[in-house]
């Protein structure tokens, strides 16, 4: 089959752009309804979305050197620069993988568990009783606190302050569909002076660059009087967060990353896990909160456990995971993966695609399969107890060479996060209505941002 005989609509491509930009899910269902599994569409480029587990499976299984995927993040550009880990192919993408996955290992990772429950305590201790509050804006708190923490080993001082206030600005200036189309059409990126949308973000873009650079210079002279110091000095003596991992690390030719590299990485990393987690957990807290029989099994698990877990204990508990994983099914909140785009002609099941054609795994159109998840459209964790799925069924986190680097640290931060609050405190929705998912940025988010009230305090912080 060649591309042309694929089926997808015709209208327009600005008109195609926009109804995604604005509607993604619409988008989505519509097409799928209308044309099946495999549709083609055209958005920036013509694309084909995909939600045909078989043709994913092949597509994971792909050479990654067939596949040019970088080139498809360009519109992150401008966030992230030219050297972040999501915009790079081929031999610099698995050098900068190499350096940036040690930190995310278990071990490494599971050193960080008493300080995900603390900042989350400390969050949740800020409301009131009876008081309304987005849980949104809570999880985002939570998130850039952690994120801030574990990568750069801040949590006081001016520099911290400035770095969280800038970031929640430059996040919220690409967080409705509208401000998100600043990335999308590059004709909307003008600096028209400190006012205007794009120069607004130039703007928190060039500071939030200054605090960065400041940071990692400082942070490289520390890293250099430790070294002078101790004559053998061992990784024990460091501090043990990311950018000191990143600092010390060592590509196969024994080279460290450059200042350039670490501002792109950093950044990546503060915008890929800050943003991503705070909706997927504002997302857990809604579903849990919107059926009480989940609620209940929920805490029914939490207590059974005992008054002071071990975070390691907790990420273990099979309700708890079954939970993260519907929240992260039902509204994923990457609705595509990265696009993968064939260098040469390639044959996936039994269709040829054409070099340049950009395939677009669509993440939530596979978690919304009948033959999959039987009533897709309810919230039912015990699917996640009666069955396992295979990668190319469940695939909140991607798959094969740009798999998440963060999937296991936002499963980890997820479920401790949950489990701290729901053990210590009572909330409820504070509005009946269903929460409607709408983009925000590149994300699925919940609109509105899950409005809730604290009824009362479970037990002492
Ligand atoms: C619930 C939270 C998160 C979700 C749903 C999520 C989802 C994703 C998805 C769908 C991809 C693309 C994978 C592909 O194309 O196959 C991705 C890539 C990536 N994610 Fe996450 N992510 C989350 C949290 C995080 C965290 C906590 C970090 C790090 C602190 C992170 C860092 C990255 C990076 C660096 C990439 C690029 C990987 C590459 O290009 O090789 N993410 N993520």
């Amino acid at each position: 089959m060649t591309m042309t005989q694929l089926p997808g609509p015709k209208a327009p491509a600005l008109i195609q752009l926009l109804q995604w930009v604005a509607n993604p899910l619409t988008f989505m269902e519509k097409y799928a309804k209308q044309y099946g599994d495999i549709f083609q569409v055209k958005l920036n480029r013509p694309m084909v979305f995909i939600s045909h587990p078989k043709a994913i499976e092949e597509i994971f299984k792909t050479n990654p050197k067939q596949f040019d995927c970088g080139v498809g993040n360009q519109l992150l550009r401008p966030l992230l620069g030219d050297r972040s880990l999501a915009l790079l192919d081929g031999t610099p993408h698995k050098r900068q993988r190499q350096l940036l996955m040690p930190p995310f290992h278990g071990e490494r990772m599971q050193a960080y568990g008493k300080l995900i429950c603390h900042i989350a305590g400390q969050v949740a201790n800020k409301w009131e009783v009876g008081e309304r509050f987005s849980m949104r804006k809570s999880t985002q708190d939570i998130s850039l606190k952690v994120i801030l923490q574990v990568v750069f080993g801040l949590d006081e001082g001016d520099r911290y302050d400035q770095i969280e206030q800038i970031l929640s600005e430059t996040l919220e200036s690409l967080g409705s569909p509208w401000k998100a189309s600043m990335l999308f059409f590059k004709s909307l990126q003008i600096d028209l002076g400190a006012w205007s949308p794009w120069g607004k973000f130039i703007r928190q873009r060039q500071k939030f660059d200054e605090l960065l650079y400041a940071e990692i210079s400082e942070r490289r002279q520390e890293l250099e009087l430790t070294r002078n110091a101790i004559a053998q000095p061992s990784s024990s003596c460091y501090r043990y967060d990311i950018l000191t991992m990143l600092l010390l690390a060592r590509d196969q030719e024994g080279q460290p990353m450059s200042d350039l590299e670490l501002r792109d990485e950093l950044m990546t990393l503060l915008f890929a896990g800050h943003e991503t987690t705070a909706t997927a957990l504002a997302w857990a807290f809604y579903w849990i909160h919107h059926q009480p029989e989940i609620y209940n099994k929920l805490l029914q698990e939490l207590e059974d456990f005992g008054d002071n877990p071990d975070p390691i204990a907790i990420i273990k508990l099979p309700y708890l995971n079954a939970v993260c994983c519907e929240s992260l099914r039902i509204y994923p909140v990457g609705m595509l993966t990265f696009l993968r785009i064939p260098k040469s002609p390639i044959t996936i099941i039994d269709k040829t695609y054409p070099p340049g054609i950009a395939l677009a795994i669509c993440i939530y159109l596979t978690h919304h399969r009948e033959d999959l998840y039987p009533e897709p459209k309810k919230f039912k964790p015990e699917r996640f107890l009666e069955r396992q799925y295979s990668p190319s069924e469940f695939l909140p986190f991607g798959g094969s060479n740009r798999r998440c680097i963060g999937a296991g640290f936002a499963m980890f931060e997820m479920k401790l996060v949950l489990a701290t609050i729901l053990r210590r405190h009572s909330l409820a929705l504070a509005e009946k209505q269903q929460v409607k998912p709408v983009r925000r940025g590149v994300t699925l988010a919940p609109a509105g941002g899950v409005k809730m009230v604290m009824t009362g305090k479970r037990m002492q912080a």
